[in-house]
């Protein structure tokens, strides 16, 4: 299969990096000097992804204000011969073909996804939640699409989690193929520890088929009104062969705020620039 366009789930209300994200959506937060949403949009491109399907809540525009033209910003840049920085400005209108779709109440990522499926229409398709932010050898969506190309079915991003971790995941019941590549044959949304069917979860990362959208469209609500992923993942699983890929290299949880402050951390020190100076700020702070 062929994947062309993502759609990035970022509609929901980030109640957990409150008051940050009060007035700036949580996915405009950065991961040291770039905003979650690019650094996401720029792994869907270099992993072959033409076009971006945005979900945003209504009145929430910075998120796709971000890749459009600054003119003001840009002039000025030009006109002090900031060449540099007007590069890096422009860089971010140039990234992709975006799109949005609009989901009025987060009522879950099922939901989410479902707002995208008239802007996806009847192909497959990428989704990302563009809190999870990767870090490896190769772009961990693309690493998912080499899966769905060769066996031509869907696949979603598995981590092993401790046991401390297990009741805050999608958990999967798995037939292993190989390692690292396993069919999906049960899935629970948040199990307690003793009713979890392994330690692997599911992460921000999924392709997916069209023949998802009626799945989700026909599920019920659950707790709180909202329509799970999970239980659409669930009824495409007795349908088809639905996999799931331990990705390669680090992921970070920006949405919590241990996770955002690792994320800082683990990309800044990535940055001949800034990896010094921030060395040298953690050992004495460890030593201390
Ligand atoms: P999360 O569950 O991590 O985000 O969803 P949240 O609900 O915004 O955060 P908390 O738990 O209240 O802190 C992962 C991604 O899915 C989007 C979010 O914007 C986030 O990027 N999302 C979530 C939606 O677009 N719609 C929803 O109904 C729920």
């Amino acid at each position: 299969m062929k994947v062309r366009k993502a759609v990035i789930l970022a509609a929901g209300m980030g109640t957990r990096m409150l008051p940050a994200s009060k007035v700036i959506p949580k996915e405009i937060l950065p991961v040291v000097d770039k905003p979650a949403i690019q650094v996401v949009v720029e792994e869907a491109v270099a992993s072959g992804i033409e076009e971006i399907i945005l979900v945003l809540s209504p009145g929430r525009t910075t998120v796709l204000q971000h890749f459009q033209s600054a003119p003001e910003l840009e002039r000025l840049l030009e006109q002090r011969l900031k060449h540099d920085l007007l590069d890096i400005v422009r860089h971010t209108n140039r990234l992709a073909r975006f799109n949005t779709a609009h989901q009025h109440e987060p009522l879950g990522l099922g939901h989410a996804v479902l707002q995208a499926r008239e802007a996806v229409g009847d192909e497959p398709f990428a989704v990302i939640l563009p809190d999870d932010i990767f870090d490896g050898p190769r772009p961990c969506l693309r690493q998912l699409l080499d899966i769905a190309e060769t066996e031509d079915a869907p696949v979603v991003a598995l981590l092993r989690v401790p046991p401390s971790e297990i009741s805050k995941y999608g958990i999967v019941a798995v037939k292993t193929v190989r390692p690292r590549l396993h069919q999906l044959i049960g899935m629970v949304e948040k199990p307690p520890l003793d009713q979890a069917p392994s330690d692997l979860a599911i992460m921000g990362r999924y392709v997916l088929t069209p023949d998802i959208f009626p799945l989700l469209a026909a599920g019920k609500p659950g707790a709180g009104g909202e329509i799970q992923l999970t239980d659409g993942l669930l009824a495409l699983s007795a349908r088809r062969k639905l996999y799931g890929y331990e990705f390669e290299g680090e992921r970070y949880d920006l949405g919590d705020r241990v996770g955002f402050l690792t994320a800082q951390i683990g990309f800044g020190l990535k940055r001949p620039e800034l990896a010094d100076r921030l060395r040298a700020y953690l050992k004495t702070v460890l030593s201390s």
